[in-house]
């Protein structure tokens, strides 16, 4: 689980203190400087604390607001999306960064009555919320997975805010390709930067070893840890890029290997190491999306094993219906009870009136039956229509990976109503997924 950042002035250190003993006691792990306070030894520098943060509390004071160290950290963290609990140790002016990024919550004192507790109740929320894993996933290929996994969950990020983290695990590695050109995913690939790394013991954990990827007739059950997350992962949204913090685990067609798997045992070993990298990148990101194969693998189960919830998109069509009903059946059979995710299903491309007539008949549960499930309960209200701009084209020379995504496009002949769209089905899923951890927790 990741830390707690405490930005502070070199003049509050008892509230620095009364602070840290605080949520100490709510066994909430904080990081502040100066190193050496506490066990420090995890981060070498106040950069690397701040990116693997998941909140980071602001003491508002004089002395804060003048530290350039604490401006410089604060807007670290505001651009990384941590969320941020500011609370006031003197009534300092504040400046005009301090306002237009703390202003809205900077509502408590720390000498005001029941402050330090409304604090330390609001960061173990934020700490114990476990951060949602979505398998966007239906099988049937061709029905809009991957364009789905990257301008929703794009637009979620950017509209929604917090840490997103995107991961191809389809062999096609589509995903990737819509960010980076094909030089540029093989390469990343060539030194296991990729999806690889997530199951096997690879380059990156060991440079002298031979890739997992040349090897197909065997597997590596070799230990490994979890790697930085500057090491596996690629930075989507760049320096210069829109703000908060778009990654991803880029993919490669190597990965079909465990299809071909020698022994069950191997298999299973693979798939355990994979659930334990996603548990562990769960504390770093406040969303992890999975973009998937479209046929049932050995990938197949291990997104639904470690997923909280499945987003199916599906055409207004027989296919899709068919491609649905055997998902369902498919976490049905494949995954027991306790790790099965929850359904949901998203019309996408939806054009021509005879289209809408079949969404509606959909809705109103005329599928149910052949679907073999509630379908109509599991339809998102909002639906994804067919639109050139949600055509993937893949980046030119001088384009950056965030400028593929619609919610980032300028303006363009409608445009805004598909953002629009895309914040919907945002808000919508987000809620669902709130709404689940809420009763979870309860
Ligand atoms: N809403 C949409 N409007 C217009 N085109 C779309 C839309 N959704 C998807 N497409 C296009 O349809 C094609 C298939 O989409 P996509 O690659 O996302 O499907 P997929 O389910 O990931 O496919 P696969 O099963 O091969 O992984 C792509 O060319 C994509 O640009
Ligand atoms: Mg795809």
């Amino acid at each position: 689980m990741s830390h707690l950042f405490i930005a502070h002035g070199s003049r509050d250190v008892d509230a620095l203190l009364t602070v840290h003993e605080a949520l100490r006691q709510a066994s909430i792990p904080t990081w502040y400087t100066p190193p050496g306070l506490d066990d420090k030894a995890e981060f070498e520098t106040v950069d690397e604390a701040i990116d693997n943060a998941f909140g980071m509390i602001v003491l508002v004071s004089a002395s804060s607001v003048r530290s350039g160290a604490v401006q410089a950290q604060l807007q670290r963290a505001a651009e990384r999306g941590l969320t941020l609990f500011p609370i006031r140790s003197d009534n300092a002016r504040l400046s005009r960064q301090f306002k237009s990024l703390l202003a809205d919550q900077l509502t408590d004192a720390l000498s005001d009555e029941g402050a330090l507790d409304r604090l330390v109740s609001k960061v173990r929320n934020r700490y114990q919320r476990r951060c949602p894993v979505i398998a966007v996933m239906n099988l049937k290929g061709g029905i809009g997975k991957t364009t789905i996994a990257s301008q929703v969950f794009g637009a979620w990020q950017a509209s929604l805010g917090g840490r997103t983290l995107l991961i191809d695990l389809d062999p096609q590695y589509n995903l990737t390709q819509t960010f980076f050109d094909m030089d540029r995913a093989d390469a990343s690939a060539a030194k296991d930067k990729s999806v690889i790394s997530l199951f096997e013991r690879s380059r990156l954990h060991a440079p002298e070893i031979a890739s997992p990827a040349d090897n197909w007739s065997s597997i590596s059950t070799e230990p490994f840890s979890p790697l930085n997350r500057e090491t596996l992962t690629h930075d989507l949204l760049g320096v210069d890029g829109p703000g908060g913090r778009l990654d991803l685990i880029s993919g490669q067609f190597e990965i079909s290997k465990y299809a071909f798997a020698p022994s069950p045992q191997s298999l299973a070993l693979v798939g355990s190491n994979f659930r334990r990298m996603i548990d562990h990148y769960r504390s770093a990101y406040d969303l992890i999306v999975f973009d998937t194969n479209p046929n049932a693998t050995f990938l197949t189960r291990c997104a639904l094993e470690a997923a909280d919830r499945v987003l199916a998109p599906m055409h207004a069509d027989n296919y899709s219906l068919r491609g649905v009903r055997l998902l369902n059946q498919v976490m049905g059979e494949q995954v027991s009870d306790d790790k099965r995710p929850d359904l949901s299903v998203l019309f996408n491309a939806v054009g021509r009136s005879e289209q809408s007539d079949f969404e509606a008949d959909a809705r109103n549960g005329v599928f149910d039956q052949q679907a073999g499930f509630n379908l109509s309960g599991k339809l998102l209200t909002s639906a994804l229509p067919k639109s050139g701009h949600l055509v993937v084209r893949g980046p030119d020379e001088d384009e950056q990976p965030w400028q593929q995504l619609v919610i980032h496009k300028g303006r363009g002949g409608g445009l805004r109503p598909i953002r629009e769209t895309l914040k919907a089905i945002s808000m919508e899923l987000k809620s669902l997924v709130e709404q689940e951890t809420d009763q979870s927790s309860a």
